[in-house]
């Protein structure tokens, strides 16, 4: 791989499982930025991390990795509930941030967070990476441009019993620490919200990123044989309906996929789990030449390719392409609102909605 004579030089918080299967080898590979510091509080971790992935830098403290001038931006790669806060550190620091996805855990601190990240002109990405899938961003170009006004959207995500079975041959072997620094009181252990946070956040960021603006929900849930599956009604911001699934796990093969209905065309989606950096298959109808449209052959390692566009939005001043911190904000206020639509059984509205998911 090529790298480009200006490089974004990336510091790296937390050396969990999402970085060394995704960020450390995405920086390192990516044309325009370099793996430049790593942090971790778990010595262990760290060290081992550091002797694998040569980064110039190492630290215990994010402070002392923020102070670092030689940073030009981080990568926060934290547990959710501590996103926003470490976000808020970083931006106050001066430093733009890739957060992953979530953006938080309540409406309230996304506020926050959003209002600080405006005032600084920053460039501020969550890391819902689906965005970066060829096939997605290809559909996504096909509705502004060829499917005219849209009628109606359906998305789903649903992860299978053998998700590990699959991902285990595909990832490295993580390595653990006894020293990782987590939330108290286990936030995996309320599933309910955990599954949402972890899964919904893409999925209802792929319904946005395809549908637009979302402006109400009407959730149900049943929770049964240990699977947890919910059908929400959406209504978009343009009049098309909506309707997304999460169903997890299902007995059968992990399946991601949309359907959309243009006023001139229409689609089908299908994405792959994301660990075959496999495109997803997009069969995008228009009415104008009455053909099917379908690309192939692009590069769809979709976490680098996040890092890529991020280095570009910093070191050129390229528009966005990934999520900002408002599609993450409106993320969060989707997720909560269908919480409290599966707890009352009413419509909610995005506008309205309070606290966490
Ligand atoms: N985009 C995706 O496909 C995807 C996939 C998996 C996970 N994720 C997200 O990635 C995030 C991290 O997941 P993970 O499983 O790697 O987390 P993790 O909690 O296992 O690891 C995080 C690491 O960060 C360190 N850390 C936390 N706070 C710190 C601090 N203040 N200073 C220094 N070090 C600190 C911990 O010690 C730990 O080693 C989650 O938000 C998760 O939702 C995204």
């Amino acid at each position: 791989m090529e790298k480009e004579s200006r490089l974004l030089r990336v510091g790296v918080l937390g050396c969990g499982p999402i970085a060394q299967f995704a960020h450390f080898d995405a920086c390192r590979k990516a044309r325009n930025a370099e793996l430049y510091a790593i942090c971790d509080l778990a010595d262990d971790l760290r060290t081992r991390m550091a002797a694998i992935h040569q980064p110039r830098a190492v630290y215990a403290d994010f402070a002392q990795m923020l102070a670092d001038p030689n940073v030009d931006a981080v990568i926060i790669a934290v547990a959710d509930q501590y996103h926003v806060p470490l976000s808020i550190q970083a931006i106050r620091a001066g430093k733009p941030v890739l957060v992953e996805k979530p953006l938080g855990a309540t409406v309230e601190e996304c506020a926050e967070l959003a209002a600080l990240v405006h005032q600084s002109g920053l460039v501020f990405q969550v890391g819902t990476n689906r965005r970066f899938d060829p096939g997605v961003a290809f559909a996504q170009r096909f509705i502004q441009d060829e499917i005219g006004g849209l009628i109606a959207l359906k998305a789903w995500y649903c992860d299978s019993t053998y998700r590990y079975t699959m991902t285990d041959n595909l990832q490295p072997i993580p390595i653990q620490s006894q020293q990782a620094r987590r939330p108290g009181g286990n936030p995996k252990a309320d599933r309910q919200r955990y599954l949402m946070l972890t899964h919904g956040s893409h999925l209802v960021d792929t319904a946005r990123y395809l549908g637009g603006a979302l402006i109400a929900v009407r959730a149900r849930l049943v929770h049964q044989y240990e699977s947890f599956c919910w059908f929400i009604e959406t209504e978009f911001e343009n009049g098309a309906l909506g309707h997304l699934e999460l169903t997890i796990p299902v007995r059968g093969d992990f399946e991601e996929g949309f359907r959309i209905y243009g006023e001139f065309g229409s689609i089908n989606g299908r994405v792959y789990l994301p660990w075959y950096h496999k495109a997803s298959e997009v069969e995008c109808f228009s009415t104008k030449d009455r053909q099917y449209h379908r690309p192939l052959g692009e590069d769809s390692y979709t976490y680098k390719l996040q890092i890529e566009s991020f280095a570009d939005a910093i070191l050129h001043g390229k528009p966005q392409a990934g999520a900002d911190v408002d599609d993450g904000y409106a993320a969060m206020r989707a997720m909560a609102a269908i919480a409290r639509s599966v707890d009352s059984g009413e419509r909610v509205l995005l506008s309205e909605v309070t606290g966490g998911v």
